[in-house]
């Protein structure tokens, strides 16, 4: 473990020093962000920038006045985007285990809190290892939102960082995440390459390994939200991993320790008010929850309490109740949740849940 965390150390800490030096596209984020996001991003310093090596976007709606933890902050962008959402009454903090990273992001903190235009900075960054969560000085149930970008793959222990996540977390509390997975597990020699581990690559979960091991940590029912092929590009580096086909995933899983392991059909429902900020027209809760203004949809029981329990709450109007159970919630299957580029050109479908 020791020699992971000094690899990882050493390159992200020595051998990249900015986004440009990586040698695969697995670290970098392919989809462009929405409008908000992008002029929250004009508000970060340009070494922070330069130094972001995140695979999606790890900020969900619904920010203002949360309490978030960003595991393996880096240099700080995605603190400072969510700085920005959670507003003056909120507060962020970024933990990473790399020297150089965290002094980047602990640089420019006073540079951001002018051009916030706030009173007093609402963010901080710990130097610490997110296996040992446990060991830093951060209280138990008081995180609304725990995100990370392209973090947990580097992980040696990534069952221990999913527990301590979940433990952080307040009730109803969110963990939103991008990382890699792959679609099948990486042989033991592919994980000892230091490069491909340090691009993410090799370090990657087993999409179903990472479901498994989400819900022992308290993580019932993970939601994908977005999935992008990772392509590589890097001739030598492709020929390494041969077949495996990786995937940007971003997962939301919510801290309802009620939720089941299926998705049970109670015959309940949701409607949307159309109140969340930038998401008037409709709210995306996740890749196959798209709820439309106004219209009512039914729902399995875990999406109901994803909606009416968490701070998503007040932005809907939930019907029904437990008193009758009508059995599985048509359409959830266990295939892949995510698809190559080749499926999604014949036109491949995803699964209800
Ligand atoms: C791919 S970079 C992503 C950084 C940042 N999230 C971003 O989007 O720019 C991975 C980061 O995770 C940090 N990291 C990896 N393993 C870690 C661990 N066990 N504890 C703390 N930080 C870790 C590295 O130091 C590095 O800064």
């Amino acid at each position: 473990m020791q020699d992971i965390h000094k690899s990882v150390q050493d390159y992200y800490g020595t051998e990249l020093q900015q986004s440009e030096d990586l040698q695969t596209n697995a670290c970098c984020t392919l989809s462009a962000p929405p409008a908000h996001i992008k002029s929250a991003l004009d508000n970060v310093h340009e070494e922070v920038q330069s130094k972001y090596y995140g695979c999606g976007l790890t900020i969900p709606r619904e920010l203002e006045g949360l309490k978030v933890l960003d595991l393996g902050a880096g240099s700080g962008r995605d603190c400072y985007i969510a700085a920005q959402l959670v507003g003056e009454t909120g507060r962020v903090v970024g933990v990473d285990m790399t020297i150089a990273q965290v002094e980047v992001a602990k640089k420019h903190e006073e540079w951001h809190r002018e051009r916030f235009g706030y009173e007093a900075s609402n963010v901080e960054f710990l130097l610490g290892n997110i296996e040992e969560l446990d060991k830093l000085d951060l209280k138990k149930n008081s995180f609304d939102l725990i995100i990370s970008n392209c973090v947990i793959n580097l992980a040696s222990n990534k069952e221990k960082v999913l527990k301590d996540a979940f433990e952080l977390l307040k009730p109803g509390g969110e963990l939103y995440f991008s990382d890699v997975y792959s679609d099948r597990r990486i042989p033991e020699k592919l994980q000892k390459d230091s490069v491909l581990w340090g691009e993410c690559l090799s370090g990657a979960l087993y999409w179903n390994d990472f479901l498994t091991l989400a819900k022992p940590s308290g993580f019932n029912d993970p939601r994908a939200v977005e999935s992008e092929p990772i392509t590589i590009e890097n001739e030598a580096l492709e020929a390494k991993v041969g077949n495996i086909q990786f995937y940007s995933v971003t997962y939301r899983l919510f801290k309802l320790e009620e939720l089941e392991g299926a998705c049970e059909d109670y015959g309940q429902a949701a409607r949307y008010k159309g109140t969340v900020e930038n998401a008037e027209n409709g709210f995306t809760l996740d890749d196959h929850h798209y709820f439309e203004r106004g219209k009512i949809i039914p729902v399995c029981g875990n999406t109901y309490r994803m909606l009416a329990e968490t701070r998503f709450s007040e932005h809907f109007e939930c019907y029904g109740d437990w008193s009758t159970h009508y059995g599985i919630f048509e359409g959830c299957g266990g295939e892949m949740p995510f698809h190559s580029a080749e499926a999604e050109v014949s036109g491949s479908d995803t699964s209800c849940c």
